[in-house]
């Protein structure tokens, strides 16, 4: 029975219950949070077994070459190889860093803007207005990266099979708009793994700015709650067969396979692009943490050994999501005052409240201990307009505490449903 067809005799029934269950759970004391998508030791301490590698007298590159020594801009062959396997990339095109696929793309914004790309007429911080293409919801930490170099950040909604391309169209005709952000698999916080025609148009549409970029961050390839691994899109090779090819930057990294913050991070690229970006990062340093990489194609052995730790982590990962979507289902399904997503991979649940209420929910959430992230932390400057979405992070709390959390947002979400309907 929906909330908005009950009677209001009903309904003021229904929210003295919910009252007394909101006060009941403020009662409780609780301590839960379901912020940020981090590991849980769990987790992490599936690749324990990193930490001892790489193994004795084991310091050497497959090319012979010492890791323990300054040098190798582009990073160790080993772990290139098989990270280009793993992501259907060709090594020679396949950068692999230090830990953070974050700090590549904050580079990439970075000397687009002091020095121009490859295409540029020139660096972007002289251009008077730069538009910043960003699919909503989305990650804020990306919207971060655009706001802080003034960026006017122009939004396009999500749909089931990828951001909006008729909208994307649309706007990429306005020289201004100079790039994109965009999650293609298993998207944060929505789950969306883009479609093939969505891709291809992506890669194919005309723009009128020359050095248009997507940002084209795969960061959960492989995070599959499920057996199954979908299939990823050479958006390198389609770009460069329909005559784009320096419009994409890929990257990823190991953050969520290994250690999130001590792994390995890769960014892909056209040729020109690459010796675009090396000729500035060979100023920046000398080389990346070669040992660590060197130790992370040691730890996974081939493309599979990675499939093989993706394939545990879901295992611990799964009743997790499942307990999220079991719960808001037997606590809000029948209200109909909440529309969420079903993920089978990554590391959220996007929830869509009654517009209107997602602040409301969230500082009720507060006031009973469970800390959930900001309402419209997924829209650029922390703005949704509809005051309507929440990203729920289930995987780092053990599974009592998601599930403790969860009813607690289900009684928060009805009560701000409740008052927001005047009952
Ligand atoms: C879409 C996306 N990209 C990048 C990152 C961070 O990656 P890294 O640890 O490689 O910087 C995250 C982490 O939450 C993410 O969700």
């Amino acid at each position: 029975m929906s909330l908005l067809d009950l009677g209001a005799a009903e309904r003021a029934e229904l929210a003295t219950q919910i009252r007394a269950d909101y006060e009941d759970l403020k009662a409780k004391g609780l301590k839960l949070d379901l912020t940020r998508g981090k590991p849980s030791k769990e987790q992490l301490a599936l690749s324990e077994d990193l930490l001892e590698l790489p193994g004795p007298n084991n310091y050497t590159d497959a090319t012979g070459a010492d890791v323990r020594n300054y040098g190798n801009l582009q990073g160790i062959v080993d772990i290139r190889q098989l990270w280009g396997k793993l992501l259907g990339i060709n090594p020679d095109l396949l950068i692999a860093g230090d830990s953070s696929s974050l700090n590549f793309e904050f580079d990439v914004i970075s000397w687009a803007y002091a020095f121009g790309t490859n295409d540029s007429e020139r660096p972007w911080s002289q251009e008077e207005t730069i538009k910043w293409i960003c699919p909503v919801p989305g990650y804020d930490r990306h919207h971060g990266i655009t706001q802080r170099f003034g960026f006017e950040m122009v939004t396009v909604p999500m749909l089931e099979d990828g951001p909006d391309v008729e909208a994307i169209r649309e706007l990429v005709k306005d020289p201004q708009v100079k790039g994109m952000w965009a999650v293609p698999m298993f998207s944060n916080p929505s789950g969306v793994t883009f479609a093939e025609e969505v891709v291809r148009e992506l890669a194919s549409m005309d723009t009128a700015a020359p050095d248009f970029r997507i940002m084209w961050d795969n960061a959960y390839a492989v995070h599959t709650l499920t057996d199954e691994f979908p299939e990823i899109i050479d958006v390198l090779g389609l770009s460069r067969e329909v005559g784009n090819p320096n419009r994409f930057f890929v990257f990823s990294s190991t953050s969520k396979i290994t250690f999130a913050g001590s792994g390995v991070g890769f960014m892909a690229s056209s040729e020109a692009n690459l010796d675009w970006f090396k000729s500035i990062a060979g100023k920046r340093g000398i080389g990346p943490n070669k040992v660590n990489q060197l130790a992370h194609a040691e730890f996974f052995g081939s493309a599979e050994g990675v499939r093989a730790v993706m394939r545990r982590h879901a295992a611990l990962l799964a009743p997790k999501f499942e307990a999220v979507l079991r719960i808001l289902d037997e606590r809000l399904g029948k209200y109909e005052v909440a529309q969420w997503t079903k993920p089978t991979g990554g590391y959220f649940v996007s929830l869509d409240v009654i517009d209107g209420t997602a602040t409301r929910v969230w500082e009720l959430a507060k006031e009973a201990g469970i800390v959930l992230t900001p309402a419209g932390s997924s829209f650029p400057l922390g703005q949704d307009p509809n005051d309507r979405n929440i990203r729920l992070a289930p995987s780092m709390p053990p599974l009592e505490e998601v599930e403790a959390a969860m009813d607690g947002v289900a009684v928060c979400v009805l009560l701000a449903a409740l008052e927001k309907l005047g009952a």
